[in-house]
Parts: structure tokens; C-alpha cells; sequence
């Protein structure tokens, strides 16, 4: 056989291979390594090149490496309308008739959802909405709310220090204090946000819960005007008949201070929600207003207590373990 016709029966028989024999991956890699590998058909026909005469090597190389491209461009080919056919097969055995897979609708936590209800109501009255820092310092936290170092009213709240002088804030009034620094009366806030308190847990106490502050200064504040607010609050969160009392309690920041107390049909007890008062006047001078010229009130209240009396959640533990089943029902 000459040379020639021993590259073109590789050729032939290459053809006549490729044509019938790949169905899929592994048997075109098979065909490819016949024909393209190390030891393959195109590989032995390279020592032909020393068989012939100097003046025919230039033109059988170049013949020779013709082929081998050829050869490849088919592979190349081969292997992509192999992948094609098999993503074309993967489709056709997708089955349009079966029902579809429903993704669940995610919902606002049950927290949220109260305290969202809660701005509502102060904004309907003309509060608006700030939030404050969750660590802080003890000033902002105590000293400037009137309850002085050493005074038995620290101990009331266990607080979380980070350092001597800096706290996780105990309750929300702290944003209080930063209110009335960077502003001047009248002012009217309610303000959300988390507090830490290193309490023994129980169903209705655990290490972080939510309040929401409120605070209104202006000229002429009186203490009705506190509990016509606080009255219009529960009316609308609780519906017009829910009984309520107020109680004459003590807080360093409030002079008089005041605290009240909803009736929970379920437990058949009175539950305290929120504490409240006129701000006491040392108060308003910490901040470098002056209390002959501006008077105001404040409360304080805790979310959790709201949502468990509303929803009749009897454990506080339930909103923050992230149960499913419990978070669905709302
Ligand atoms: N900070 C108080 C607490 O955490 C609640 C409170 C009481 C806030 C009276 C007030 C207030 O603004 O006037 O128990």
C-alpha cells in the first residue's frame, strides 16, 4: 500500500466508525482514543515520515496533520449534539401533567406584627418613630434618667455590663435621654427596640424582650392628658371593652409615676404592661431643658406582655425559638 492509500483507509475507516458506532460520552472517548491517542491509528501512521524520501516529508507531514484536524473537528462535533440529545431527552421527561410544588409563604413574625399594630396606633396621634442604641452607657441608661450610682433602684433591673460603664441597654428609656440632647421641645417619639435583662427565665421572663418608649414634652402636659393617651392605646389595641386599671407605682425618671395593669380573661389575674409618669424634672434638666418652661410625660411598655395578653401566648420562650408550628398560627 502506498502511503496515500494508507491514509486514506484510516479516513475510511474512521467514517465509516463514527458514523455508526457513538452513542454517547464514554463510547465517543473509545473511538477518540482509536483514533487520536497516544498509541492510535493517526500516531502509527507517523513513523511513515521516515520511510520516505526527503522531498515527499513536507507534503506527507502536512497531509498527515490535515487528517488529524479532521478528524478532531468531527469528534468535537460528535460530542456536542451528544450533550445536546441528552439535555433534549432530560426535558422530554419532564411530566407537565403533574401538579406543581408549592412554596411556602413566609409572614411577619408575630412580634413584629404586634409592634407594627402598636406604631400604628401612637402614629395616629401624632408620635413619631425613633430608635436608639442597644449598648450604651450608664449614663444614658441611669444616671441621666435620676437614678443615681449606688442607688438600690440599679439593682432592680439585673443589667448586662460589657465593662464597667458600659451596659446592654436594661429598657428603652435610655433613647429618651439621647432624644431630648439632640432636640429641642416639643418633641413626641414612640421607640421600639430590644433590652436585655439577666433574669431568671420563666414563662413570662427571659434574658432579651422588646418595649416601646414614649415620650411627649411640651409646654403645658398634664397628667390626664397621659392617661387619656394611654386609655385611647389599650381601647385600640384591645377593643373598647377591656378592662384596665392604672396604680400609683415609683420610677427615679417619673414624678408621679404610675403603672398599668390589663385584665387577662385566661389566667383571671390583673397583668402589668406598661409602666408611665410625668418626667421628673431632674430629668428634663440633665438634658438642658428647663422644667419652669417645658413639662411632659413618658411610658414605657413591654412587647412580649402585649402579644401574649392579645394572642393568648401563655409562654414568652415561644416567640424566640423559631418553632414553625408555632409561628404558623399567626
Ligand atoms: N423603663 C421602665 C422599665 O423598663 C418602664 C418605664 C416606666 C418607662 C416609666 C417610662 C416611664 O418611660 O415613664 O421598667
Amino acid at each position: 500500500m502506498s502511503t496515500q492509500e494508507q491514509l486514506d483507509s484510516v479516513r475510511r475507516n474512521f467514517l465509516t466508525d463514527i458514523e455508526s458506532f457513538p452513542q454517547n460520552s464514554k463510547e465517543i472517548s473509545e473511538l477518540k482514543s482509536k483514533y487520536l491517542g497516544r498509541k492510535g491509528e493517526i500516531a502509527s501512521l507517523f513513523p511513515l515520515l521516515g520511510k520516505v524520501s526527503e522531498s515527499e516529508r513536507p507534503q506527507l507531514g502536512q497531509k498527515l496533520n490535515l487528517l488529524k484536524k479532521e478528524l478532531s473537528n468531527i469528534f468535537k462535533e460528535k460530542e456536542l449534539s451528544i450533550t445536546k440529545n441528552s439535555n433534549s431527552e432530560r426535558e422530554s421527561s419532564i411530566d407537565f401533567t403533574l401538579p406543581g410544588r408549592m412554596q411556602p409563604n413566609g409572614s411577619l413574625h408575630i412580634l413584629e406584627q404586634t409592634l407594627s399594630e402598636i406604631k400604628e396606633i401612637f402614629k395616629n396621634i401624632g408620635f413619631h418613630i425613633a430608635y436608639g442604641q442597644e449598648v450604651d452607657d450608664e449614663y444614658h441608661n441611669f444616671t441621666a434618667l435620676n437614678v443615681p450610682e449606688h442607688h438600690p433602684s440599679r439593682d432592680m433591673q439585673d443589667t448586662f455590663f460589657i465593662n464597667p460603664e458600659i451596659v446592654l441597654r436594661s429598657h428603652t428609656s435610655n433613647v429618651q435621654i439621647h432624644l431630648m440632647e439632640s432636640l429641642d421641645p416639643p418633641i413626641k417619639f414612640v421607640v421600639p427596640g430590644r433590652v436585655y435583662r439577666n433574669e431568671s427565665i420563666s414563662y413570662k421572663s427571659y434574658c432579651l424582650f422588646h418595649q416601646i418608649e414614649g415620650i411627649y414634652i411640651n409646654n403645658n402636659v398634664s397628667f390626664s392628658e397621659l392617661k387619656g393617651c394611654l386609655e385611647y392605646f389599650i381601647k385600640q389595641m384591645f377593643g373598647p371593652n377591656k378592662k384596665m386599671r392604672f396604680r400609683p407605682s415609683f420610677f427615679p425618671f417619673t414624678e408621679p409615676s404610675g403603672e398599668v395593669d390589663i385584665w387577662d380573661d385566661d389566667r383571671k389575674q390583673w397583668m402589668e404592661i406598661l409602666g408611665c409618669g410625668m418626667v421628673d424634672p431632674n430629668v428634663l434638666e440633665n438634658v438642658g431643658y428647663d422644667p419652669k418652661i417645658w413639662k411632659g410625660y413618658a411610658f414605657g411598655m413591654g412587647i412580649e406582655r402585649i402579644a401574649m395578653l392579645k394572642y393568648k401566648v401563655d409562654d414568652i420562650r415561644l416567640f424566640y425559638n423559631g418553632d414553625i408550628r408555632f409561628l404558623e398560627q399567626f
